[in-house]
């Protein structure tokens, strides 16, 4: 395993248990990025990084009783949460497993990807092509995460840097996290959030 994704498991091992209470304030973003995947009845849509499964319950809606979620997450103590979150409420349309981005072999192609604040996978060159390449042709994307504020801000980033390096084991990479997604895309547009320290982006991907 990459170093980067041993790092990536030890800070989350630390955060998992207060993650819930510490992601309330970010939940209306996460909810912008699944309304960007504009979701129908029907859909598969592949939660990326998961986490503890905060949007489990608005994909499901989403693709209703038709449709199927899937969800990739690396790390044994944000997936125990996830899990302990389906144990709760059945979910039958739901397929998750503890896995990293770079490996995970899914069941379905996706028709829509959420990578909602998981920075490390988008960073991942070999994550990006494993999950894009099981993707359908043309399939949905949507993004959201931190980013380095305009260079000429300066001092500003040691802000975001702080802010991201408990969590991201890239955290020095925030200059344009989207752009390695973005590559495999058309009609790929990004927009800015939380005064210039968060971006959402959307677009599709493009067909081999
Ligand atoms: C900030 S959390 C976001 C969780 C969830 N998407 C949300 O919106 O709350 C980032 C998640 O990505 C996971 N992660 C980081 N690198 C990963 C990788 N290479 N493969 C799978 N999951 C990874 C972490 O373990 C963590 O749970």
């Amino acid at each position: 395993m990459h170093p980067d994704n041993q790092l990536s498991i030890a800070r989350y091992r630390r955060h998992a248990a207060g993650y819930d209470a510490s992601a309330r304030r970010t939940m209306a973003l996460r909810l912008r990025t699944i309304a960007l995947l504009q979701l129908r009845p029907g859909d598969v849509v592949l939660d990326v990084g998961a986490g503890t499964g905060l949007s489990y319950a608005p994909l499901l809606q989403a693709v209703g009783a038709g449709g199927r979620v899937l969800a990739v997450e690396q790390s044994p103590d944000m997936f125990a949460l996830a899990e302990r979150r389906v144990q709760q409420h059945g979910w039958p349309q739901l397929w998750h497993i503890q896995s990293a981005a770079e490996d995970v072999q899914l069941p379905h192609a996706p028709d829509a990807l959420l990578f909602n604040y998981v920075h490390d996978i988008t960073r991942s060159p070999q994550a990006v092509t494993n999950l894009l390449r099981q993707a359908r042709p043309g399939a949905r994307i949507a993004m959201a995460g931190m980013k380095f504020f305009p260079w000429w801000t300066g001092p500003l980033n040691l802000l975001a840097w702080l802010k991201n390096r408990p969590y991201n084991a890239r955290a020095t990479d925030l200059w344009q996290p989207w752009d390695k997604v973005a590559a495999r895309c058309q009609d790929f547009h990004v927009g800015s959030t939380q005064g210039g320290m968060g971006y959402i982006a959307h677009g599709r991907l493009i067909s081999p």
